[in-house]
């Protein structure tokens, strides 16, 4: 029986709410994913969990190996993905302990292995990505953030910045002309990949600081892991609301 798969970012290498019932070590044609699936129930229903950056966190996201996480996720039986993305708030409704559940993205990554269509076609496919995220997944996101009184956007663009440094403020602002609310480094080609196998994904992102430029002075990553440490306590309690809707 199928059953959703989370895939959770920087700050939540681990989901403390899942009862953990077996780990399962997948190759891929793609290579190895970051980790271990992790198979476990959430408020009583079967999912399974992802480490993108691995267990413990050493993969940076440009050296994500996209393709084999969501390829191993389906082997494994998962229906839909929930991803969980710490990032940057670019518009200022978008403040640290915000979340936002993007509806949009704009792709600045490069050099990434991006699609499962590219050797042995049979015939080229291009997917539809007018709106790369699963509205529906996307409403059971919003209707538990609403239930649960968390402050939150219900939409937004989500730029998607190659990393791993920050981005330089002129590169903010080029973006916010874009009109990117928020920016992160793992978002894509992730979003674009599920798509490919046809898998629902969504995106829960915590903002977790002021995009470069939008506030004084340099970003620290000592305010970003204390932000991060609040809210990925909370991501728990909305992934387990969202399960058991
Ligand atoms: N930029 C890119 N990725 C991020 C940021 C940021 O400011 N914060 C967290 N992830």
């Amino acid at each position: 029986m199928g059953c959703l798969a989370i895939i959770g970012g920087t700050g939540l290498t681990r989901l403390p709410e899942l009862q953990v019932t077996g780990r399962e070590s997948l190759e891929t044609p793609f290579g190895s994913p970051s980790a271990e699936l992790v198979r476990g129930l959430l408020a009583g229903r079967e999912v399974l969990f992802l480490a993108r950056h691995g267990d413990p966190h050493r993969i940076p996201p440009h050296r994500v190996n996209y393709r084999a996480n969501l390829w191993a996720l389906r082997e494994a039986g998962a229906t839909a993905v929930v991803a969980v993305n710490a990032v940057g708030g670019i518009d200022a409704v978008m403040p640290p302990g915000h979340f936002c559940v993007p509806d949009d993205v704009i792709d600045y990554t490069w050099g990434r292995a991006s699609t499962f269509f590219e050797d042995d076609l049979e015939q080229v496919t291009h997917i539809d990505f007018t709106q790369p995220y699963d509205e529906s997944l996307r409403q059971k996101l919003l209707a538990v953030l609403v239930a649960q009184g968390y402050a939150h956007s219900s939409n937004g663009i989500y730029g998607a910045a190659q990393g791993p440094r920050l981005e330089s403020a002129a590169e903010i602002r080029r973006m916010e002309r874009d009109g990117c609310a928020i920016v992160g480094m793992t978002g894509m080609p992730e979003a674009a990949l599920a798509r490919e196998l046809e898998l629902p994904y969504a995106c829960l992102a915590l903002v977790v600081n002021p995009a470069a430029g939008k506030a004084q002075g340099p970003i620290r990553m000592e305010d970003i892991e204390a932000v991060m440490a609040a809210g990925m306590a909370r991501v728990g309690a909305v992934l387990a609301g969202v399960i058991g809707t």
